[in-house]
């Protein structure tokens, strides 16, 4: 055999097993604005539709679940329920209805952060549409996130700006909530706001923080910045693959091998 035949077998035989490995994907059809598509199973929403041609210029940030860019609609066909998910979390289903919600228009208070303070009325008057809520509960089963978004909306409206922080800790600001509200709140926004208020105003200062400004501002870590920032890239990447990483599973004691900057 040639060299030649031999270089033109290669390809073509992996040519042909990948051929063989697409045709065993199942494909399954959805709906996406409507539209009929035949698309891979156990692909996200996200990928389904860009495998069906569409192109995110919006709607599309992290594609890990935490910016909340992608807040989608679906239906499945005979149930009356209106589903939400994030785009990029949640896989593909038989004949399920996909839209995307664009971008929900949301006003965002005014306010220097620096001149509020921690009492209610600073919510109740930045948004007063507070009140406007009807307790439908509409909000709570719109959100991807699995938040007791009335909940907290309650919480907020009763002035307990902690328990409205802490219910809303996992919000993502999807915009879905707002996209479903009968009082024409933007829950999410509120939200911001509350676990700013909370973090800055209300909850107690982390005593270990502080400890550690101290020894970085007594210059504990001065030596090993400066000699960080003298390296060269390869050094610093080489430095960085090799670091020592805390293991998942690590308790509160767990210390790393070399404890000089501890
Ligand atoms: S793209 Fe960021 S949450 Fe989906």
């Amino acid at each position: 055999m040639s060299v030649k035949a031999k270089k033109k077998k290669g390809p073509t035989t992996t040519k042909l097993r990948e051929e063989k490995k697409v045709l065993k994907v199942k494909l399954i059809p959805v709906y996406v604005m409507g539209k009929r598509y035949e698309v891979p199973e156990g692909l996200t929403l996200m990928k389904a539709m860009e495998y069906a041609g569409y192109r995110f210029i919006r709607g599309c940030g992290c594609r890990g679940g935490t910016c909340g860019a992608c807040g989608t609609v679906y239906r499945k066909p005979g149930d009356y329920k209106l589903q939400v998910a994030l785009a990029c979390q949640k896989t593909v289903e038989p004949d399920m209805y996909i839209t995307q919600i664009p971008f929900f228009p949301a006003n965002r208070a005014q306010y220097e952060f620096a001149e509020l303070t921690s009492a209610p009325e600073e919510v109740f008057k930045l948004y007063p549409e507070l009140f406007r809520c009807v307790a439908c509960n509409a909000c709570t089963k719109a959100c991807p996130q699995g938040i007791e978004v009335m909940d907290a909306i309650s919480a907020l409206k009763q002035g307990n700006i902690a328990e409205a922080s802490r219910l809303s800790f996992e919000c993502i600001q999807c915009g879905l909530c707002t996209s479903r509200c009968l009082g024409e709140l933007a829950q999410y926004h509120l939200f911001q706001l509350a676990r700013r208020i909370y973090g800055a105003r209300i909850v107690s200062r982390a005593e270990h923080l502080a400890e550690m400004v101290k020894t970085v501002n007594e210059g504990k870590y001065d030596d090993i910045l400066n000699k960080l920032k003298r390296m060269k890239k390869d050094e610093l990447e080489k430095l960085y693959q090799e670091r020592e990483e805390e293991p998942v599973t690590a308790g509160e004691d767990w210390k790393p091998r070399d404890t000089t900057y501890l």
